[in-house]
This record gives structure tokens, sequence and C-alpha cells, in this order.
């Protein structure tokens, strides 16, 4: 079951026109009576947040619905800014304000869970005793709610001491102060959690839960009982928690682009070449001397953009474009003459059309699964692919809505970084600076195809914040 991906259950036997029907969630099975709530546990500085944070964007991205419940935010309404003597287990009135905040965190997940579609919360805490965690598990058996606390146990000072920098320049409890005595404070904080920190043990030995020691060096289950909670204890087995980024860039220019047919296997144009041969210093613009792997897919074109980077290859057929079926070798133009309902039905619903004997974005999310526990893995990965492959892709980093991420704009000839971090994934942008056709075309516009401003752009990193939902 571990090694199964969701392709297996969700992939048709066939193939038919129009919306897929798998609408109502993104694995295929059957979820509706589970709901579970995922208790993280540890330390601060041991990656909760970014592991929170990533479980719920991956369920997202998979359609099942999912919520992080901070209690760190509840705290934060009656004590925005606490120094470390507020966490001190003798501090009375800081001890009555941080069960305060976690009963609130738990009350308000308890009505979240009361809409149907919501199946799986995320209570972020430190949960760091077994009296705190009884009470939670108590809380959700009264609710018939199934709990999974997931402890991360670190040690590893180079980790701990990267996510107290995150944390003091990120966390909004140390906002505005000076980022040494921030970081002093937070040492102080960890310290009083450690006086009263308890690891899950064998006390625990009836509750379900997943000790992930050492980022993942050791990984402890006990008592996972169904499909969901099996799903997500595989996924938190392949992250890690070290700090790193992903590259990911669109094939240089096609023939298929510039003629503006969609799909085919073409070979890349004379300014698609030109692409391929300024990305190796472009990378190393932004990856500088760090060791990287570059995918690509089975097509020419993304084998020939890579072909001039000095890094150890790996080709996917998972990463090969949307299979658009009988529509492939046309341009939208023809689609639009030869298919009109078709054509409509697309922008309707671009995420769940499926082009008549190919594939949908739904589709293409269900395969690329593999590809992102792969990529979770994983440390600095460069993968050059295609234009609704990447917009998968990114839509995983950044939690982009499927109404949206279908419709996102990736010109050709650009470099993408993306760096997951706690409380939100960075973005930069580079530009190469050689002209593309563009391959873009909008929601409800004719199917035209032009020069792009923005490949020819002068370089200009952009940092954008967590995808705009
Ligand atoms: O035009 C380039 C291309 O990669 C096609 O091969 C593919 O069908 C298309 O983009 C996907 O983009 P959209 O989903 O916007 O049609």
């Amino acid at each position: 079951l571990m090694n199964q991906s969701p392709a297996e259950f969700m992939r048709p036997t066939t193939r038919t026109r129009g919306t897929s029907n798998a609408k109502t969630n993104g694995v295929g099975v059957q979820v509706e009576d589970t709901r579970i709530c995922v208790v993280m546990v540890g330390l601060p500085a041991r990656g909760k947040s970014l592991i929170a944070q990533k479980v719920v964007r991956y369920l997202g991205w998979l359609s099942i619905t999912a919520k992080c419940f901070n209690v760190g935010n509840y705290r934060r309404t009656a004590t925005p800014q606490p120094n470390a003597a507020f966490f001190d287990t003798s501090n009375k009135e800081g001890e009555r304000l941080r069960k305060a905040a976690a009963e609130a965190a738990v009350a308000d997940m308890v009505k979240w869970f009361k809409k149907p579609d919501n199946l799986i919360a995320i209570l972020d805490a430190t949960n760091s005793t077994k009296a705190r965690r009884r009470w939670i598990k108590e809380r959700c058996d009264a609710e018939g709610i199934e709990s999974l606390f997931v402890e991360s146990k670190c040690d590893d000072e180079d980790i701990i001491m990267s996510n107290i920098l995150e944390v003091k320049t990120t966390s909004p409890d140390y906002q505005g102060q000076d980022p040494e005595e921030a970081a002093k404070d937070f040492r102080e904080r960890i310290k009083m959690y450690e006086r009263v920190y308890e690891t899950l043990d064998e006390d625990e030995a009836d509750m379900t839960y997943c000790k992930i020691i050492d980022v993942g060096a050791q990984v402890i289950i006990n008592r996972i009982q169904d499909y969901l909670q099996s799903r997500v204890v595989y996924y938190l087995m392949n992250l890690h928690i070290k700090p790193r980024s992903i590259w990911i860039s669109r094939h240089g220019e096609s023939m298929y682009n510039l003629s503006g047919q969609i799909g085919g296997d073409a070979d890349l144009s004379t300014r698609g070449e030109m692409y391929a041969k300024a990305l190796p210093d472009l990378v190393k613009q932004s990856a500088g001397d760090l060791p990287l792997t570059v995918w690509t897919s089975t097509l020419k074109r993304t084998a020939q953009t890579a072909r001039y980077l000095p890094y150890e290859k790996l080709s996917w057929k998972a990463l090969d474009e949307l299979d658009s079926g009988v529509c492939d070798g046309l341009t939208y133009a023809e689609i639009a003459q030869n298919y009109p309902e078709d054509f409509k039905a697309r922008d309707d619903d671009k995420y769940n059309y499926r082009y008549l004997g190919g594939e949908s974005y739904r589709d293409v999310v269900i395969r690329l699964e593999p590809i992102i526990m792969e990529l979770e893995r994983s440390e600095n990965i460069l993968i050059v692919t295609h234009q609704a492959v990447l917009r998968c892709i990114y839509a995983y980093f950044m939690g982009s809505p499927q109404d949206k991420s279908p419709w996102m704009e990736v010109p050709l000839h650009t470099l993408i970084k993306l760096t997951p971090r706690a409380y939100k994934t960075e973005e930069e942008r580079m530009f190469a600076n050689i002209p593309a056709v563009s391959t873009f075309r909008e929601k409800g516009s004719k199917a035209q195809h032009q020069e792009t401003e923005s490949s020819t752009r002068r370089n200009s990193p952009m940092i954008s914040g967590e995808a705009k939902a």
C-alpha cells in the first residue's frame, strides 16, 4: 500500500471526452468517513511549522481539504511578542494564556470539522508534554476525530541553528526586534521547553503516531490505522527539513512553439538553442557552486535544453507535457475550429477538462505525485519541463488554487527558483533576455501567439511571498 501511488487508483482504463469524474478527492479512495487531526509534537526550531505547511499544501494539491491551526497565532492575539519568561512553566499567567490558546485552536478545529469536505486538520504547536497530548487525544476521541501525533525530534545543531535563524527573521513573535536579541531570546525559550519536554514513548503506545528522528534518519510509526493516515505518514517519511531550493524552467523555444502547435516532440528553435547555451550561466548565477541534479522529461526539447548543464541528469516520463490526445500537433485556432465544444469546455474548467484521448491538469497532478515524493527526498534539483507540468509543480510549492494554476503565465526562457521556508515559499525569477514567442492563451481569448515581453525583460530577480490564493 505504501508504495502505491494514487495514480494506480485514479487512472481510468479508458480516457473519455470532457471533464473527468474524479472530483470528490484526488486520491480516488473513499475518505468520507475519515477525519484526522495531525498533532505536531516537538521542541521549537525542529521544523514543525514547515512540515505542517507542507502537509496542508500537499493534501490541498491532491484535492483533500486540509487546514493548519497554529496555536501560536491564537496565543499572539493576547500576547503578541512574549519574551522567554512567558514560556516558563512556573509563570502561572503564561501557563493560563497558553492553555487558553490551545483550547481556542482545538475548539475552532472541531467546528471546522463539522463541514463534510474538511478532512485533515494540523494542530501546529509544541504539544510537548504527555498531559497535553492526552488531552488533545481525548478531545478528538469525543468528536470521532482520529488523532495522529507527528513528532520531529532533532539534535542536529546545524539544522536547529538554521531554524533559529529562520524564526528570528520571519516569526511575528520577533518582528521589528534586533535579530541578535531575538535569537538569544529564542534560545532561552527553547530551554524553557526542554525542561518539560517529553518525547513520544511506550506510555503512549495506545496512540497513533509517527516519530521522525534527525530529519528522517529514523522513523518510528505506531498504530497507523487507515489509508489516509498511511498516505500522510508516507509523505512525512519522505520529507526533510534541510534548507534547499528547487529551480524550474520550461524548455527553450521549440519549433512547435514557433508555429503555435501544441504537444509533439519538436526540436528547439534557434532561439531555444540560445537559451540552452545561456542556461548554465543563469543557473550558476543563482545556485553558485551548490551541487545540483537536473531532471528532464523524455521529450527532445527538454533534453536539448539541459544538454550544456554540467550536472548529473535524469529523465522522467512523468515529466512529459500534458497529453493533448486528438489535439496533439494542432494550434489553438485549429482546436477552436475543429472541436469548438471542447475548446469552450476547457476554458470553462481547465483543471478538470480532459482532452479526448489525452489528459487533464488533474490527471497530470496525479501522475506527478511520485515526482513530488522524490523531490521531497532530494536536495537541490533543477527541473526542465513543460508549461502545464511546470504549472502543476509550481502549484504544489505555492499552494495555488486549482481554478488559477492552469492559467498561470510561465514565459519561455525564464528560470524560477523556489525556496521552501517555514511560513512561505520564496520565489525568484531570472530572465535570460532571449526573445521567444508567447505560448500563453488567456481564458476566453482567441488563439494567437506572439513575441513575449517578459522573456526579453532585463534580469530583475523578484522575490514574492507565498502564492496569492
Ligand atoms: O504550447 C506549449 C504547451 O506546452 C503545449 O504543448 C501544451 O499542450 C500547452 O502548452 C499546455 O498549456 P495550456 O494548458 O495552457 O494549453
